[in-house]
């Protein structure tokens, strides 16, 4: 890992299957150098935010997430305006969360607007899960955290910094296309959706269509 890569950069959401604590467990397994970085299954990008690479391509199927991911790079001060307007209790909670109830509505809002609801259901909603109905509406319940950080300022504008700076490609489409399309000596880091171990783990919670044992 260059010395150069900035500590303030890491995952600004939490995320299921989130890699930080594995990624001493890692690096003895990456390349010294890698000139070129794909991951397909980012989700909230421990490794890649840690490994800062100057040429990336990184994807996930779940567009609101790589929206996020969008405008930290491209809108990052009116995100964290849009942040700082946000209250942790449930009445302002269950407002934000349900704005997607009413199509019409949402299809008004802002980009930096959807990208600030979800960062700001993240934080505060149970286990910072993201999970929809069947209608794609987000339905995870308030967290009743005391103190989440809502607005993690100097994250976002080092992400953004970082984001602005590198050659990086964002996109959100299936991993198999992300592959078909990458230059050649790219190193590719794949973490896929697990299967679940029990009946009641929420294999399929990360998106709308999610992933299926077919694709293991
Ligand atoms: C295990 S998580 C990745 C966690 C990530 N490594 C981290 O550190 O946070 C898997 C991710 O794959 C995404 N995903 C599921 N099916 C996908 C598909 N067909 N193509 C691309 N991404 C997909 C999910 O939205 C989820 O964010």
């Amino acid at each position: 890992m260059p010395s150069s890569n900035n500590p303030l950069v890491a995952p600004v959401l939490k995320w299921v299957g989130g890699k930080r604590q594995l990624f001493e467990t890692f690096k003895p397994l990456f390349p010294k150098r890698i000139s070129s970085y794909c991951e397909p299954f980012l989700g909230g990008g421990a490794i890649f935010f840690r490994l800062q690479p100057r040429k990336a391509f990184v994807n996930d199927i779940n567009e609101d997430l790589m929206l996020v991911y969008r405008m930290i790079r491209d809108d990052v001060e009116n995100l964290i305006a849009a942040l700082s307007t946000y209250k942790n209790d449930a009445e302002t909670f269950y407002a934000v969360r349900d704005l997607d109830r009413d199509k019409e509505i949402f299809a008004r809002l802002s980009d930096v607007e959807r990208a600030a609801r979800i960062i700001y259901l993240n934080k505060t909603c149970y286990n910072g899960l993201y999970r929809v109905n069947s209608a794609g509406e987000f339905n995870s319940p308030f967290g009743s955290y005391r103190n989440p950080n809502i607005v993690n300022a100097p994250t976002l504008r080092a992400v953004s910094k970082y984001l602005n700076s590198a050659d990086v490609t964002l996109t959100a489409v299936d991993y198999a296309e992300v592959l078909s399309a990458i230059p050649k000596q790219t190193f590719v880091y794949l973490d896929p959706p697990y299967y679940p171990v029990s009946t009641t783990a929420n294999f399929t919670g990360y998106v709308k269509g999610g992933f299926n044992r077919d694709e293991l």
